[in-house]
This record gives C-alpha cells, structure tokens and sequence, in this order.
C-alpha cells in the first residue's frame, strides 16, 4: 500500500475531480446503474445532502492528485433500516490497485463505526467486478448472494452482487436501553 495516500473529509471544491471520476464509470461502466452521469450541480447537491444527513464523504488523494472517493449513506428509507448503511467507493484509473480504496473503506467503516450504525451494505453492479468483491471480502465483507439480471445496461443483463459487514457491535445488543421499536 502506497505511503503516499492521504484521506480526509470531501469538501465541496473536490466535487469537481469526484464528478469526473463518477462520469466516466457511469458512461463506462456497469457498477452504477445511472444512465446519464450527473454534472456538477447534481453532484454538489447529493453532497450537501449527505453532509447535512450527518454521513462520511471521504475523499483520498494518491501524492498532489485527488485518487479516489468514498460515502456511505442510507440503505433504504424505510425508518426500521436507520441503522443499516450502504457504501460506495469510486478510485480514477490511474490511481487503482495502489491500495486507495482499501485505505478508503477502512477510514469510512472507522467513521461509521464511531456514529450509531450497526451494519454496512455493498450493493456491487456487475458479478463481474471481481475488482469490487475482492476489495469488500479484504475489508470484512460476506457475500450475502446475487441478485440475477436486475439491471439493464450497454445491450445487456446486469446482476448485483450483494455483501454485508457488522459495524461495531453489530447485533450484538440493541441500539440503545430506551430503544424498543
Ligand atoms: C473497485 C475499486 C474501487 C478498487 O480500487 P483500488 O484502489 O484499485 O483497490 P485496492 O488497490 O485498494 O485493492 C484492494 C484489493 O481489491 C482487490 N482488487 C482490486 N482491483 C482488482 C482487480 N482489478 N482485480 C482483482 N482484484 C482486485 C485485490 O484483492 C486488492 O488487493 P491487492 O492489491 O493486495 O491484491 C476500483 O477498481 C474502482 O473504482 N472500480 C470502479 C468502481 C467500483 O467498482 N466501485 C465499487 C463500487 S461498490
């Protein structure tokens, strides 16, 4: 792993290289299931959202370039799931198998862990991102199973893949005593 990386918090001025690492694996690749890649605005406004949610929006940078992002947000909306989260980390290809987004998911299951969440979600677009599994399984991930041909993407069928870890305590004991429903 390169000694050269360093993460910290996203700020709103890295949104401009984060839409750019975005763009091209929404046009190029089947691990988000966008059709259109979001511009600028678009992406600010899903960060301020994040931000004032309360979620980690890390940002890491491989030497003087930004290499990579990471976030974690809710699973679903449902309020029985507000303690499950789902995470996503993106790195340039330039910046990839140096070790960033190892360094990434570690800094981010840190902040979760250091917030109430019990539980952390991969939802990985395609069963062939062995780049993604491989990354989640070396972080703690299992895989839970695949979701056959739920998304439709380039002329073809796209499965996810789905992996889970505990956060902290996980289901260990409740959220807190007063908690009950
Ligand atoms: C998946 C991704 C984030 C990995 O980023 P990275 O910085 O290259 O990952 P790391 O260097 O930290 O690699 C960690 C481990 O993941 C696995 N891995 C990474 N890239 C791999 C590849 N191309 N093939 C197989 N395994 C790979 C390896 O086990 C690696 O450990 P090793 O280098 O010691 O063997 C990057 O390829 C990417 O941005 N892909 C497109 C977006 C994506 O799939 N994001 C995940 C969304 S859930």
């Amino acid at each position: 792993m390169s000694k050269d990386i360093h993460v910290r918090p996203a700020t709103e001025d890295d949104m401009e290289v984060i839409q750019e690492i975005y763009a091209l694996e929404v046009t190029q690749g089947s691990v988000s299931f966008e059709l259109e890649p979001p511009g600028l605005n678009e992406m600010r406004r899903r960060f301020q959202a994040a931000r004032e949610a309360g979620y980690p929006y890390l940002l890491a940078s491989l030497g003087t370039r930004i290499a990579g992002y990471a976030y974690a947000g809710p699973y679903r909306s449902r309020p029985a799931y507000r303690y499950t989260l789902e995470n996503s980390v993106y790195v340039a290809p330039w910046a990839r198998r140096r070790g960033v987004a190892s360094r990434l998911l570690e800094a981010l299951i840190l902040e979760c862990e250091a917030l109430p969440f019990r539980q952390m979600v991969a939802i990985i677009g395609d069963s062939a991102n062995e780049a993604s599994i491989e990354l989640h399984r070396k972080a703690g991930f299992r895989l839970v199973g695949t979701l056959e041909d739920v998304g439709f993407k380039f002329g073809r069928w796209l499965d996810t893949v789905i992996m889970q870890r505990h956060l902290g305590p996980g289901a260990a004991d409740g959220p807190s005593p007063t908690e009950t429903r």
